[in-house]
């Protein structure tokens, strides 16, 4: 059996770039608390938790405390209101997700309605809308059919930073059937999330199995296990290898690995290791068969 790793997978910058900020904030303050979870991943939150970083929701914000907000970003308005409670805030945004804010407030400060292609459920999404007062928040191609927009001479397209390339294709191609004004369309999608959904297809195309790592709540994740499927009939959706039978997969000839972007490395070692020990085994059973039997 092979076992191959997407040529690329895992942390990106943005978000270890949080967790170094998170751990570094945990250090240097005593009543530090994180408002979510900082990235999708048990792994992180649990270690923070260890660090004595408590977990708070938006329901109960904290006063003269300092407060780390997460790496997919906040609403303005929460951000405020932690401000106006005394509070330190530690911004862990990612500057891809940040760069969609600006977007937002130019576009609206100019008259020009912004359309938003993400779930409009997801943090990121309901973060960058809150930096805007004429946006609209569409999910597919289907939802732009709707949208009030025929008086207006511009409209600005951004997506969420983990769409993939071809939902905001197919957004932008319906939107110019029932819009004819101009579609200022901003690549919002960010390079981390393309590399890592471009490796992943390239890899799903040639294993018959492949182990998609990462927590059950990540977007990103989510749309590798999709990306996945649509070229690999055996997908697997794990947050850690531990949680997994691995007696089924040694009738697999080769098993592609990839990760999410809020994976630790440490996860995904884990799971090579597990899966290159089992192969080893089983190459051993086999030598032992043979020679038991010559
Ligand atoms: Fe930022 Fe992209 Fe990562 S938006 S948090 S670099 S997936």
């Amino acid at each position: 059996m092979e076992i191959l790793l997407s040529e690329c997978y895992g942390f990106c910058g943005g978000v270890k770039r949080a967790v170094e900020s998170a751990f570094q904030t945990a250090q240097t303050y005593d009543d530090v608390k994180i408002l979510g979870e900082l990235v999708h991943n048990a792994q992180v939150n649990e270690d923070l938790r260890e660090k004595g970083v408590e977990l708070i929701d938006e329901a109960h914000l904290p006063e003269n405390a300092t407060v780390i907000t997460r790496s997919h970003g906040t609403t303005k308005a929460l951000k405020e209101e932690l401000s106006a409670k005394g509070n330190r805030v530690v911004d862990t945004t990612c500057p891809f997700v940040s760069r969609i804010y600006t977007i937002v407030e130019e576009n609206n400060a100019k008259g020009i309605p912004v359309v938003i292609v993400g779930d409009k459920d997801h943090p990121e999404v309901k973060g960058i809308a809150s930096y805007g007062d004429e946006v609209y928040i569409v999910a597919d191609a289907d939802e732009a059919d709707a949208l009030p927009l025929s008086e207006k001479d511009q409209i600005a397209l951004v997506s969420q930073t983990t769409n993939p390339n071809k939902l905001v294709d197919s957004v932008e191609e319906r939107l110019k059937g029932v819009f004819t004004g101009e579609i200022l369309r901003y690549n919002t999608i960010c390079k981390a999330t393309n590399d890592r959904q471009d490796a992943c297809r390239m890899l799903a195309t040639h294993v018959d199995c492949m182990l998609v790592i990462g927590g059950k709540n990540s977007a990103n994740t989510k749309k590798l296990v999709k990306i996945a499927s649509e070229h690999c009939d055996n997908v697997y959706h794990i947050q850690t290898i531990n949680q997994l039978d691995l007696r089924p997969f040694k009738k697999f000839n080769k098993i592609g690995i990839t990760a999410g972007a809020s994976t630790p490395d440490s996860v995904i070692k884990e799971a090579v290791s597990r899966m290159d020990n089992m192969n080893r085994d089983e190459m051993n059973n086999e030598m032992m068969e043979a020679i038991e039997n010559s």
